[in-house]
């Protein structure tokens, strides 16, 4: 090894016409080679771009033989003298006008033949690319990727650090921190059968920190969850993580759009204006069946349940008799949309639950609109009212949903969006954001038969609703914001409850009797008893920030080592079992698995 690689003068995106005549050190991997009139090329690739090489036998006959060795990924290192590539301009590439001709060239490290091509962007399979992360990391649009993920992180702490916020640690091996996950375990040496909970979130934590008087508190951290994955859910995920002492919902919801700004133009140069507009959650739920709306398309839900009282069709007077409703979508131009697009679109709400998705599109009859296909012949008689109410015109295919409102409103967002995405309903380019608020403190399980927290215990009920948590508690509308980025949750937090007898009687609704109470969350019992001052944070997404802004369709895509859907990591094999002395340590014994 001759060439001095810690001495690196120049990376692979940085020589320009400016740098002709220069000697070079410079190192990196192979992206591409080809041999050309006795000459070799190769185009030298980092994390900065690529660099194109020439290996001329007549200047440099040693270096020449090494390079005819080189394969793909191979890492270099290189001395050469940056010269013009004259005629042959590559004007795709910021370094196209020069070249580096090289005098020594020292191979560092060999690659095997790869699982796939690093230096493209064809499709491997997920499974195979998690299995080969730090190859696929390598790749020039992960490394963009994870660059942009990493500015966003500084914008946010810069942030933060700027309105005086301090940055503290919380424990990971802590005590269950009800978020509405599962918790992930971690079992205790020392104390046999007893177990710590990774955190689902530090919420305690950072409401005890107020009580300590730390005023502004924020902290990018690992949170774990485990529950069913989605394409925007991983078991552990980052969140910033924050709280204010002596705020109102306001104060905290102006200081999170301050950041945002900041994370839009740190991170893609962009000015989003402020404040975000706000909608209260009773009404995103009714006009568009979601609590986080997309507002970037319209195609509102209707309510139709007065007008259709009046047909005899089975299926909405059945709903209607067992005190549902019934609502349509108008997808405008819907004529477009085959036979095959609406009967998988059914077979997709039957897939999640429903039991169909009447359909009717709207023609020109002889004497004025009509309806065809399955359900016309029974609604055909109020057609020219139901259009006109609902807005509906010739070529128009309206979809029905008729059942319980939460059903209705489940299987009508399902179809809102899939139907923005046939029909290409949605505008590139756009950032809708919007702050959903006045959520109900609690809703009724039906299952459990119990009231649960819409977002966990500690939220604060809204002053004028207090005297309802016992009698109506439905009714109570708590102090907490969701803020939405083109239909997905972003982040969601709250006013906490800081009076202990407040707490106590929220705990009592939720079915959390005294002794559990005590038992799970004494300490934050304790500490509202010791001064505890109005206080209120929320909590973002740092991961879905990273795929929004980068345009990902998974969080997958912006996490480093991710889990695949069944929450296994195809690099390490994690989870794996364990040793049996591991187990024995811990007094912990694997029951054999039910068989299927
Ligand atoms: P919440 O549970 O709403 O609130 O979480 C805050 C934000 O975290 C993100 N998020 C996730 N991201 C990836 N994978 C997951 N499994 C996952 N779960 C949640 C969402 C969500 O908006 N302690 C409260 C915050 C507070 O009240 O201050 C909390 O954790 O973007």
């Amino acid at each position: 090894m001759t060439v001095k690689y810690n001495q690196r003068t120049h990376k692979c995106g940085d020589l320009r016409a400016a740098d002709v005549g220069q000697t070079v050190i410079m190192t990196g991997w192979v992206n591409s080679f080809r041999d050309h009139g006795g000459m070799t090329f190769i185009d030298l690739r980092d994390h900065t771009g690529l660099t194109q090489l020439r290996f001329n036998p007549d200047h440099a006959v040693e270096a020449h033989l090494v390079a005819r060795k080189l394969r793909n990924e191979y890492v270099v290192a290189i001395v050469g003298r940056v010269v013009s590539r004259g005629e042959w301009v590559n004007p795709k590439l910021p370094t196209g006008e020069i070249e580096v001709e090289v005098d020594e060239v020292d191979i560092l490290s060999e690659c095997d033949p790869l699982p796939f091509q690093v230096n493209d962007d064809f499709d491997a399979s997920e499974e195979l690319c998690l299995r080969y992360r730090f190859l696929h990391l390598r790749r020039p649009e992960m490394q963009k990727t994870f660059r942009l993920r990493h500015r966003i992180g500084q914008a946010i702490r810069e942030y933060f650090n700027h309105h005086d916020f301090v940055e503290v640690e919380t424990p990971f091996l802590t005590k269950s921190t009800p978020e509405g996950a599962r918790d992930y375990l971690v079992p205790s040496r020392v104390r046999p059968g007893n177990f710590y909970a990774l955190p689902q979130s530090p919420q305690i934590f950072k409401q005890l920190l107020m009580i300590a008087g730390y005023d502004r508190y924020a902290q990018l951290v690992r949170c774990f969850r485990d529950e069913d994955l989605r394409a925007d859910r991983q078991p552990e995920f980052t969140q910033l993580d924050m709280e204010m002492a002596f705020v109102q919902a306001d104060d905290v919801m102006t200081m999170v759009e301050g950041c945002v700004k900041k994370i839009f133009k740190e991170g893609l140069g962009i000015d989003i204006p402020t404040p975000f507009p706000r909608m209260c959650e009773e009404e995103a739920t009714r006009r568009f069946g979601i609590d986080r709306p997309d507002l970037r398309f319209g195609m509102e839900l209707q309510d139709v349940t007065e007008t259709v009282t009046a047909s005899d069709f089975r299926v909405f007077k059945g709903a209607i008799d067992a005190g549902g409703v019934v609502k349509c979508l108008v997808a405008k131009g819907g004529d477009q949309l085959t036979r095959k697009i609406t009967d998988g679109l059914t077979e997709e709400i039957k897939g999640i639950g429903g039991s169909g998705l009447p359909i009717a599109k709207v023609i020109q009859g002889e004497s004025g609109l009509e309806f065809s296909t399955g359900i016309a012949k029974f609604i055909q008689p109020l057609c020219t009212q139901l259009c006109n109410e609902i807005g509906a015109v010739v070529g128009d295919t309206i979809f029905f949903m008729p059942g319980t409102y939460a059903d209705v409103s489940k299987y009508l967002h399902y179809t809102r969006t899939r139907l923005a995405n046939i029909l290409k309903l949605i505008p590139k380019d756009v950032w809708n954001l919007l702050w959903v608020v006045d959520f109900p403190l609690v809703v009724w399980d039906d299952e459990e038969k119990r009231w649960t927290s819409t977002h966990h215990p500690f939220t604060a009920p809204r002053d004028e609703d207090l005297h309802l948590l016992e009698t109506d508690p439905g009714k109570v509308l708590a102090k907490a914001y969701d803020l939405v980025l083109n239909g997905t949750e972003m982040a969601g937090g709250s006013i906490r409850i800081h009076q202990k007898s407040v707490q106590s009687k929220v705990f009592e609704l939720l079915g959390i009797g005294e002794e559990e109470a005590n038992e799970k969350f004494e300490f934050l019992l304790d500490a509202l008893r010791f001064g505890a001052p109005p206080h209120g944070g929320i909590a973002f997404g740092f991961d879905r920030w990273a795929m929004m802004l980068n345009k990902s369709d998974s969080l997958r895509e912006v996490i480093a080592f991710p889990k695949t859907q069944r929450a296994v990591c195809p690099l390490t094999n994690a989870p794996g079992t364990v040793a049996k002395q591991q187990l024995d340590d811990l007094f912990i014994a694997i029951k054999p698995l039910p068989k299927k």
